[in-house]
């Protein structure tokens, strides 16, 4: 019976998945040492030129009041907003001084959020069905798993104006009351999220091993399949975006290692051309249960959480050992903050329009613009969405 399932599993993956080789980046414009790598932790290069985009017509006042409010508060533009673009002769400077001030504005904190939590695809978890006969996912734990990681980029950019290094390598999430009993952490009390720091002995590092960003990029049961955990970098991370199969996945054996099923399952030259990518990122999280909690499984041992980034997508084939070594490589890398960059640009843009939104003409357009100023600021995130408001792609004439 099982063999028949598993057959008829790749029978469908391969009627649905051909030729899959998904585009990646080369940086544009940017200082990269001959090893693709970059000194992330410069404070900003003064020697450096940043790459404009030559002058272009700025939409009508009304229209950028518009695209701003919705972009940096998520919101409605109000009287006052339209009074000062009206009143002031505009040009890049000026908007990207408008940007700045919005963005010290508290309603600035809700729209940053939002940006994070369409990134992240976290208002999915409102509804996602997973196997839960204990009913560890109430609704107020989805809705605080859907808070976390916003609260997370809210904080570290608006609030430390911290860096993409930040994000990816912080010691602290934020929970309320009911994520830090699930987390197991104690002394957090309320429904007000703050920030905490991960609970010890828990192999969690930065935004990416928050337990609602480990709940969404997961199989539907427990243990998850690594691949879920891989298709975070290699979508979210990454852009390097292979096709969903959305397949249910075979039976597991409980007496055998999720990594050495995660290998065999996959061998077959029908599965690789997706899973040589998806597999290995994802091993970094084995050890953390459906639920983003961290349990590993009895047998959990050294080299379990050892990967690397594929060739295909990183030249150098780099290696890491857990979430930390994950996230540290990650961070130090032009092609993360670059895809960073795409994902705010398709946001300010055009964020309804599914992954080909990542590589729209206009995201092209204004990309390089964008990186230069963000790389100009030492990865400073807060510069990122001020940096987007001065392009063409964002403030041009319709
Ligand atoms: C076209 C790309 C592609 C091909 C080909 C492909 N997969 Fe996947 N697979 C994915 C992606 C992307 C994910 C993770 C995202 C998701 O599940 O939504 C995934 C997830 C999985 C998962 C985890 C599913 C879960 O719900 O936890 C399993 C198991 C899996 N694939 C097995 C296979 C096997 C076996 C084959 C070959 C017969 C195969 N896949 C072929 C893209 C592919």
């Amino acid at each position: 019976m099982k063999k028949v399932k598993s057959a008829l599993f790749v029978a469908l993956v391969m009627a649905g998945c051909q030729g899959v080789s998904p585009p990646v980046d080369t940086p544009p414009n940017v200082n990269a040492r001959d090893d693709g790598r970059e000194d992330r932790n410069d404070g900003g290069r003064d020697d450096e030129a940043v790459a404009e985009e030559p002058a272009f017509p700025l939409a009508p006042a009304k229209v950028i009041a518009e695209r701003l409010a919705r972009f940096l508060w998520d919101e409605e533009p109000d009287d006052r907003l339209h009074e000062r673009l009206e009143r002031q002769t505009l040009d890049r400077g000026v908007l990207a001084t408008i940007a700045d001030e919005m963005l010290n504005d508290p309603r600035a904190v809700r729209g940053v959020q939002a940006f994070f939590r369409w990134w992240l695809l976290l208002a999915t978890l409102e509804n996602l069905e997973k196997v839960d006969p204990a009913r560890v996912l109430d609704s107020s734990l989805r809705q605080a798993m859907m808070n976390e990681a916003p609260a997370v980029g809210a904080h570290v950019t608006l609030e430390t104006k911290g860096t993409y290094t930040e994000l990816l390598t912080a010691p602290f999430t934020f929970m309320n009351e009911r994520l830090a009993k699930h987390y197991g952490a104690s002394g957090v009390v309320g429904e007000t999220f703050r920030k905490v720091p991960y609970p010890p002995g828990q192999n969690r590092v930065g935004l990416l091993t928050g337990a609602g960003v480990l709940t969404m990029f997961a199989s539907l049961s427990s243990p998850s399949w690594p691949a879920k955990r891989g298709w975070l970098i290699t979508d979210q991370i990454l852009c390097v975006i292979p096709i969903r199969t959305l397949l249910p996945p075979p039976d597991l054996d409980a007496r055998r290692s999720i990594r050495e099923q995660m290998i065999t399952v996959t061998a077959s030259p029908s599965c690789t051309g997706c899973h040589d990518l998806l597999n290995s990122p994802g091993f970094a999280f084995i050890g953390f249960d459906s639920f983003g909690r961290w349990r590993p499984e009895a047998g959990h041992g050294p080299g379990e959480t050892e990967g690397w980034i594929p060739r295909t997508i990183l030249a150098d084939e780099p290696r890491f050992d857990g979430p930390a070594e994950l996230a540290g490589l990650l961070a130090s890398r032009i092609e993360t903050s670059l895809c960073f960059t795409r994902f705010w640009l398709q946001y300010a843009l055009s964020p309804s329009t599914g992954s080909a939104g990542l590589r729209s003409p206009a995201v092209e357009q204004s990309l390089g613009a964008s990186y230069s100023h963000f790389a100009k600021s030492g990865f400073q995130l807060r510069q990122l969405p001020i940096a987007i408001v001065r392009t063409r792609a964002f403030s041009g004439a319709p």
